[in-house]
């Protein structure tokens, strides 16, 4: 069993996940709300994350779509993650009252 505790604008969440899990799966299984811009298809390079814990190398998909410095600042894309181990992230969760400021 893998923990991977999320942080948000809005919550805190300790999830139990099993290895290999996409992070997109368990965000949509834990009614976690996050946009996806590009229906998770790795396309448009917009549904960045901050990796707190347990970063992994860059995909190739996050070295495309991703600058320098937000990969070395630990940003990776949401739609990109397996899960492997303990992980620990910050996302920008997406209420009715911050819907308009993005
Ligand atoms: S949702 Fe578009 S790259 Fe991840």
């Amino acid at each position: 069993m893998i923990n991977l505790k999320i942080n948000t604008n809005q919550n805190i969440y300790n999830i139990k996940c099993k290895e290999g899990e996409m992070l997109k799966d368990i965000l949509k299984n834990e009614n976690i709300n996050f946009i996806f811009p590009c229906g998770a298809n790795g396309r448009c390079g917009n549904c960045k994350i901050k990796v707190l814990k347990g970063i992994e190398q860059p995909t190739n998909l996050d070295k495309m779509k991703l600058s320098k410095y937000e990969l070395e600042d630990g940003i990776r894309l949401a739609c990109c993650i397996y899960l492997k181990h303990n992980m620990e992230i910050y996302l920008n969760e997406i209420t009715e009252y911050n819907f308009l400021d993005l």
